[in-house]
């Protein structure tokens, strides 16, 4: 096989045979004859070709004569539950489901909305739709009413399956008075809710009324319906809609397609993640996020490969060996999960004690992304786990690696802080504000990706063209803007360094300030607000958010701050881990009134900073940081 450098290459001066070369890893209904179908600023990967992902993913390894392979071994650590399916099973109890949908009149191109647990009921409805030609949209447990709401307005779901909750440490999160709440908010839209009954959560079918809307037991519905064969769709046809967060607090809803998709997750697996079919890869993320689609799903599946499904955190559940324990009971070659994760299991368990009950032998590689690495964890895995550890980058938007070591092509060094290299199809760029390109190794600036991107990227946001050419393409002509800045440095190697816009990212979860801002600005008694990331040992970054109170408000600051975070939680919820509420006289702006989000995050990270020549009053700054000194003396003692 080609190295690294002359794969990336061909890629880039040779998309079209490339690509359909890499097309040969995917069963076709029509198998395409050309890759790309490029107009201005469209483009469309494998113009001609038909096919359905849910076969491809299951149907097509049955028929190969490996339906006894286990396809997905589901293990909670908050139930104790430990259960396998096959090949054969999986592909069973996913025509059944999606036979279900059919009998409800769930038609090609409808959207289906899933706000699932990690059960292997989610898997089974996000492929059952694909099997349909419906199109999934996954929110993730840890979204509020108010959020789910905003989804069900957005991609107008027929259907909206569910269950009768998530479980979370020490507590039951119940999904049924959500649900309620959110399809009453959007009426005339879903017409009918499946319910999962899951016994360790209060609430099932039967529990949930809601007028305009029929109810289902899941079990029942499945028992009355006949199994659904795939449907061959084009490959352009969306395959799920993924809301993510933007710059304005309504998320956007990243289209993904069909024939790209797998064609660029067939590729990735077998040339990043060396996974094929036999191996056994762990991401320990959630399928509400992009992570879990493309590597809890539908990627170690369109390999062949057993992917784990784990219901469980990485410490407390029992312990920090949690991760350990499932990758020495499945025998997992390829694990992924998010820098925050192993920062937990660093705070609680320094010497890695807890991974000595359990042998990694089997573990080759460690992939890490959805949030800055830092070299200190880097290193700390590296010594401890003697494994590889593979930092790369991605987004929502791109759906699979847009930077990565590909540990199925070549054995490249890894660098601590660094992101590797650029996998096909992506021509990482850097460019100034003014759009013009860094040819200067390690200069700083914006990260952009030449058009057109590879196959398995964004297809458009719903429902909005405009916001897709506005959010990605109108910065910089010819490019897509990540929303990161970085550099590249003289071997090649990219450092992302963090986002120029107001996303943030806690834990690992992408977050927009503007959403937060939105929520409390709702509180009586707030007059403005700012929602800034600062930085946090534990998940990178977390929202603080700083208000200035109405004329003559009496509200005392642990009141305020107690009602604020509850408000935070109903309207977006947990997920957000907002905790810090700073009350100000005033904020700092710009004589033009825009507030200095930089510069506050800098005097609250303790950075340097420079005084904005075009700030209004200078001594509100001095206010913000002995506000700060205070508020940190005050928690100290
Ligand atoms: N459903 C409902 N609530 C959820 C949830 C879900 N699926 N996921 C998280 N939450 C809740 C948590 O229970 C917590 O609630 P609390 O405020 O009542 O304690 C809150 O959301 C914040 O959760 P989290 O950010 O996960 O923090 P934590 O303190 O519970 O756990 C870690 C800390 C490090 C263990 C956890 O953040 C973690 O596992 N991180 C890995 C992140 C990850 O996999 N990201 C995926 C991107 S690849
Ligand atoms: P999401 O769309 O939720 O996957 O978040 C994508 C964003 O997370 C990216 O635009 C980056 O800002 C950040 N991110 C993801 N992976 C990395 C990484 N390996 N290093 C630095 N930032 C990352």
């Amino acid at each position: 096989m080609a190295g690294y450098a002359d794969l990336w290459t061909r890629s880039i001066d040779d998309p079209e045979s490339f690509w359909l070369d890499a097309a040969d890893a995917i069963t076709w209904d029509h198998a395409p004859d050309r890759a790309l179908d490029e107009a201005g600023e469209t483009w469309r990967w494998f113009p001609e070709g038909t096919l359905n992902v849910a076969a491809n993913a299951l149907d097509r390894h049955v028929d190969a004569g490996r339906g006894e392979t286990i396809a997905l071994a589901y293990d909670s650590a908050m139930t104790g539950t430990k259960k396998t399916y096959s090949y054969a099973q999986l592909r069973d109890r996913v025509a059944d489901f999606a036979g279900a949908l059919v009998g409800l009149g769930v038609e090609p191109g409808d959207r289906v909305l899933l706000y699932l647990p990690m059960t292997p009921e989610a898997v089974i409805a996000m492929l059952a739709c694909a099997r349909i030609g419906a199109v999934h949209s996954v929110v993730f447990g840890g979204f509020a009413a108010t959020e789910l709401s905003v989804r069900i307005q957005d991609a107008a779901p027929k259907v909206l399956v569910t269950a009768s909750g998530g479980l979370e440490p020490g507590r039951v999160v119940e999904y049924l008075p959500m649900v309620q709440k959110a399809v009453e908010a959007v009426p005339g839209v879903v017409s009918h809710v499946i319910v999962r009954d899951r016994e360790a959560v209060p609430g099932d079918a039967s529990s949930l009324v809601i007028e305009g809307t029929e109810v289902h037991d899941w079990d029942d519905l499945v028992a009355a319906s006949e199994p659904a064969a795939p449907v061959a769709v084009d490959s352009s046809h969306p395959l799920y809609v993924l809301y993510t967060s933007g710059t304005t607090g309504s998320p956007k809803g990243i289209i993904r397609d069909s024939g790209g998709y797998a064609v660029a997750l067939a590729w990735a697996m077998r040339h990043i993640y060396d996974i094929g079919p036999g191996d056994t890869m762990f991401t320990a993320s959630d399928v509400g996020w992009v992570v879990g689609h493309s590597f809890i799903v539908y990627g170690p599946l369109l390999a062949g490969a057993t992917t784990v499904l784990y219901e469980g955190k990485p410490i407390g559940t029992p312990d920090a060996g949690a991760f350990w324990r499932i990758v020495a009971e499945y025998g997992v070659k390829t694990m992924f999960t998010a820098p925050t994760a192993l920062r937990a299991i660093r705070r609680v368990d320094p010497d890695l004690e807890d991974l000595s009950p359990h042998d990694l032998s089997s573990l080759e590689t460690l992939f890490l992304a959805g949030e800055r690495l830092d070299p200190e964890t880097w290193h700390w895995a590296n010594d401890g786990l003697r494994v590889p550890i593979v930092d790369h980058w991605w987004q929502t938007e791109t759906g699979w690696p847009i930077c990565a070591i590909p540990r199925g092509v070549e054995h490249l060094p890894g660098k601590a802080g660094s992101t590797a290299v650029p996998m096909p199809g992506y021509a990482v760029t850097i460019l100034d504000s003014k759009g013009r390109e860094v040819s200067q190794p390690e200069k700083e600036g914006n990260i952009a990706l030449r058009l057109p991107l590879p196959p398995g990227t964004l297809a458009g946001i719903w429902g909005s063209p405009e916001r897709f050419r506005d959010s990605y393409l109108a910065a910089f002509p010819g490019y897509y803007a990540t929303g990161d800045a970085g550099y590249i440095d003289r071997d090649g190697y990219v450092f992302v360094m963090g986002r120029t816009d107001d996303v943030i990212n806690v834990a690992g979860h992408r977050l927009s300030t503007g959403s937060l801002e939105g929520v409390l600005t709702m509180h009586s008694a707030v007059a403005e607000c700012a929602v800034i990331g600062v930085a946090d040992e534990l998940k990178g970054q977390r929202a603080a958010g700083f208000v200035t109170l109405k004329a003559h408000e009496q509200i005392d600051p642990e009141t305020l701050e107690r009602e604020l975070v509850a408000l935070v939680r109903e309207h977006i919820g947990p997920v957000a881990a907002f905790r810090d509420v700073i009350v100000l006289d005033r904020l700092p702006k710009t004589r033009s009134g825009k507030i200095l989000r930089k510069t506050m995050r800098q005097i609250a990270d303790g950075e340097a900073y420079k005084i904005p020549a075009t700030i209004e009053d200078p001594t509100v700054l001095d206010a913000l940081a002995d506000t700060l000194r205070a508020r940190e003396r005050a928690n100290v003692s």
